[in-house]
């Protein structure tokens, strides 16, 4: 008689998971103009996604200091190291490392910038993930190319990778090509650098940029494995499972159709190929794109895990009448009647991350990694014996929340290798560029009119992550 192992798989967090959290170069290091730094795309975002870029850089964007991570990178690692951080998601601002983006060599104080802060996490035993792109295409790049809608942006990526590889592969395993690749989109300014106006940007163009995009990730992949032989490249996805928003067929095939936009962007980092659904669309939508034999050769270099953002799900309909859009994390969908709201209208579905995770498994078998979640907030600043801190019981119940589904997962089967809470440290809001939405477990003193004294105080939740690590988990309700 055989029996059946029940070790396989474990019931609970692996054992050297990799716990820790997530933050994008924009949204912390501030220094917009120093250390040779060009101009991105985020200097002229000084409202987020929510109005049109402006000319130039202007005095009320906050992305001009942010938190400035970077003058206080030492104190908020060792911050990070007091939690006991395993892994720290970070990314490195491309127009740090070439301004303009299309030079021959790279700025070298832009490059010993985060030579020192990898010494920094070395020196607390804190292991680096690396987000190549995130949100910040050298403004050049957009004016001068038109952002990824230019194939040129392919060598002029690679290029990049290739200095970063060089520079750091001996002291970073983990990279992804680039951040939510799926939300180009709905934003293709913020995701592709794309000028052209959302409502103006023809899918054939769209679906262009996309492609090159796909084709710079596989590249990128390529030459970190030849490059760094030891290094694990994933694809990062906005994840955000949709739901039918009624058991009618209509709707499950709404639902469908929706979820197939952004499986498409993990089919082909997995299988190396464009799957039937989307080939559809483009016959359907009269869609020709330029795909080189090259093309599809590079497009076989597979990443070796996929990592994804998790905040929300939400429903679709097939009827007219019941599409509302509700708010979300760059797309929004149809609100679901069953949950309740962040302050700034994101559903919260713990149980979707736990779906969303078996999907993911299932459909690529690929190791996957968790590298955003959180609860953006108000928090109040009080004193408590002495010391500035938050009571956010609110962060700590839907982090706690989102934690026991994703080990609902590891349960089912999934391979999960680690996971970063988006802001672990206040940050400047992606979509509405405010720092009133609050993600972190330190809290920064600085107010969405730019005063403040970037003093950093722990919340209620530093203490309780701390605790989760330190037991692997055992702490969570
Ligand atoms: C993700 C982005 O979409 O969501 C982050 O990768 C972003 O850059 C995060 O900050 C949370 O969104 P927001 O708009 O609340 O900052």
């Amino acid at each position: 008689m055989t029996t059946t192992s029940h070790q396989t798989f474990p019931a609970t967090f692996p054992e050297g998971f990799l716990w820790g959290g997530a933050t994008a170069a924009n949204q912390i290091e501030g220094a917009y103009a120093e250390g040779g730094k060009g101009l991105s795309i985020q200097d002229v975002m000084p409202k987020g996604i929510m109005e049109l870029p402006t000319e130039g850089p202007t005095e009320d964007n906050l992305k001009q200091v942010a938190i400035d991570f970077y003058h206080h990178y030492e104190q908020d690692i060792a911050l990070f190291a007091e939690m006991g951080f395993k892994v720290f998601r970070f990314s490195i601002a491309w127009s740090r490392i070439f301004p303009c983006g299309d030079e021959e060599t790279p700025n070298e104080e832009g490059l010993a910038f985060y030579d020192r802060v990898l010494d920094e996490l070395e020196r607390h035993g804190i292991e680096p993930l690396v987000t190549i792109s995130h949100y910040e295409t050298p403004l050049h790049l957009v004016r001068t190319y038109d952002g990824w809608t230019n194939r040129e942006l392919i060598g002029f990526y690679e290029r990049y990778c290739r200095v970063l590889f060089e520079r750091y592969g001996e002291r970073v395993k983990y990279w992804l090509t680039f951040n939510e690749i799926n939300s180009v989109i709905h934003a293709p300014f913020l995701s592709g650098g794309i000028p052209t106006p959302k409502e103006q940007l023809s899918q054939q163009d769209l679906y262009q940029a996309i492609h090159h995009e796909l084709v710079a990730s596989a590249r990128a992949t390529r030459l970190a494995r030849q490059i760094m032989p030891e290094a694990k490249v994933g694809c990062m996805i906005l994840a955000m499972p949709v739901y039918p928003l009624t058991p009618d067929p209509s709707d499950v095939v709404a639902a469908m159709d929706a979820e197939h936009a952004n499986y498409a962007f993990g089919d082909i980092h997995c299988r190396g190929q464009y799957p039937g659904y989307l080939l559809r669309h483009f016959r359907d939508n009269g869609i020709e794109l330029e795909i080189t034999d090259q093309d599809r050769e590079d497009l076989t270099h597979t990443v070796d895990f996929v990592s994804f953002s998790y905040y929300m799900s939400i429903c679709e309909t097939a009827d007219p009448a019941k599409k509302a859009q509700g708010a979300g994390n760059i797309m929004g969908g149809v609100p679901n009647p069953t949950l309740e709201a962040s302050e700034w209208g994101w559903q919260i579905d713990p149980q979707g991350l736990r779906v969303v995770m078996n999907d993911y498994w299932e459909r690529w078998q690929k190791p996957l990694f968790i590298v955003e979640n959180g609860l953006g907030a108000v928090d109040e600043l009080v004193e408590a014996d002495g010391v500035k801190t938050v009571v956010d019981d609110y962060r700590i119940a839907y982090l706690n929340d989102h934690l026991v589904q994703a080990r609902e997962a590891v349960a089912d089967g999934v391979q999960l290798l680690g996971y970063t809470t988006w802001g672990c440290i206040d940050l400047v809001s992606a979509s509405t560029a405010q720092m009133s939405k609050r993600y972190g477990f330190i809290y920064v003193d600085r107010n969405d009119d730019g005063t403040g004294t970037l003093a950093r105080y722990r919340k209620k939740s530093f203490d309780w992550y701390r605790q989760v690590i330190a037991t692997n988990g055992a702490t969570l309700q």
